[in-house]
């Protein structure tokens, strides 16, 4: 990386000032003024910032969690089945469902409209995301139908009240099948609980297409933290246009990636070989995001990168407490759901990832002037967002790429 410095010092020196006014920002859930939100100017923009805000929250909480491990996680489906359960929460209860999503910052009267129109748009225009967010609610506890109608005039999408037994596994599996184009299969891989309450699904499948092609994929070494490398199938690409800086304070190299139809890859990838990526997970906000689009700078590079080709899946349940949402799990209120004391008790989330080495173009004929390399060969962070609106719609971290399987 040392030949890299002078190119991007620039992009440097703007990097530490960005990191050092995040280092302020209070953690999810303390009390807290509303962060200045000058980037995002419009209530799309902010409400895809909140959202981001929302998902780097619970990407950490999962990625402390899932210690030294692999994780991924698409969050933005997970705010849009969150927000539905919030449409049957008191009002105490949806405005501490509401602070954990981020929302308090909005001021958005209009918020329900706002994010059903960033959903729409983020799963529209060949972006490559479809998602799968819907409530399922057990049919003892007497509902009210008054929800099921709320949700569906808001998000298209009705919640659905379970039969009970194993018919119940195959019917949210198949429609959560459906809805991803047969993607992600088997959500639930066990059954619902036996007393099933209330359950939220969340899956999300994502396609990546390059704008820059790459050259055939070949098998090469991914470093590992105190183990011998393993052998994974890597795409390569001399003269690969990215924008790249140097974090010093992070001591990672960040690169960003174009996908087609407005959309990025960020890289973040340490300089040392390393499975605690936990400062730079500690790092990320909307707004340093944001910001990044500003301060890396427009190269070319010989870029190697892990083929990204995975499906992964958790309940998100246990992470709640994380994300300042302990009171409410004790107490959640959820009133204008059921005639009886109804309780959130799974959040099963599955996101299926795949990119295609192909891109809409070829990379330049290499130039004697390009000896800059970007070599995700060792443990990384990843996210992929939605560079028309900011919304974060996937983020992962690669520590062994050769436990990535569909
Ligand atoms: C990971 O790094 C952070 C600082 O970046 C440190 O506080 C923490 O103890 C480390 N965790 C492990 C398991 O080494």
């Amino acid at each position: 990386m040392k030949r890299t410095t002078p190119l991007l010092l620039l992009g440097l020196v703007v990097l530490v000032v960005v990191q050092a006014q995040t280092e302020d920002e209070p953690a999810a859930g303390e009390d807290e003024q509303a962060e200045p939100v000058e980037l995002f100017t419009t209530p799309a923009t902010k409400m895809a910032a909140a959202t981001s805000d929302f998902g780097y929250n619970l990407f950490r909480a999962l990625a402390s969690q899932q210690d030294g491990a692999n994780v991924f996680l698409a969050p933005i489906g997970v705010s849009a089945v969150l927000t539905q359960l919030a449409l049957g929460a008191s009002e105490r209860a949806q405005r501490q469902l509401f602070r954990a999503l981020r929302y308090h910052t909005l001021q958005d009267p209009q918020l329900h409209n706002t994010l059903r129109d960033l959903l729409t748009s983020v799963k529209t225009g060949n972006k490559g995301l479809s998602t799968a967010s819907r409530i399922y609610l057990a049919r003892r506890l007497r509902l009210k139908q008054e929800f099921f109608t709320a949700v569906e005039q808001q998000y298209g999408i009705r919640p659905k009240a379970l039969q009970g037994g194993s018919r119940d596994t195959k019917d949210i599996n198949d429609w959560v099948a459906s809805e991803t184009g047969n993607k992600v299969q088997r959500l639930l891989a066990k059954p619902l609980p036996k007393n099933p309450g209330v359950n939220a699904v969340a899956g999300a499948y994502f396609k990546g297409k390059w704008v820059t092609a790459f050259a055939p994929q070949s098998l090469q070494n991914f470093q590992q933290e105190g183990k011998a490398p393993v052998r994974v199938p890597m795409m390569q690409q001399e003269n690969y246009p990215i924008k790249m800086g140097v974090d010093s304070d992070l001591s990672c190299t960040i690169a960003q990636i174009l996908l087609q139809n407005q959309v990025s890859m960020f890289v973040f990838l340490p300089q040392e070989v390393t499975s605690n990526l936990t400062a730079l997970e500690e790092t990320l906000t909307a707004e340093f995001v944001q910001d990044l689009g500003s301060t890396l700078h427009a190269t070319h590079v010989t870029l190697t990168m892990p083929v990204l080709k995975f499906s992964y899946a958790a309940d998100l349940l246990t992470l709640l407490p994380d994300l300042g949402l302990t009171d409410w799990l004790a107490d959640q209120d959820l009133e204008k759901i059921a005639a009886q004391p109804a309780k959130l008790v799974t959040v099963n989330h599955k996101v299926v990832m795949e990119m295609a080495a192909d891109g809409d173009q070829s990379a330049p004929a290499t130039s004697a002037t390009s000896h800059l390399t970007y070599h995700m060969d060792r443990p990384f962070l990843f996210l992929i967002r939605d560079d028309a609106s900011g919304a974060l719609l996937l983020i992962g971290r690669v520590i062994n790429p050769k436990d990535l399987t569909i």
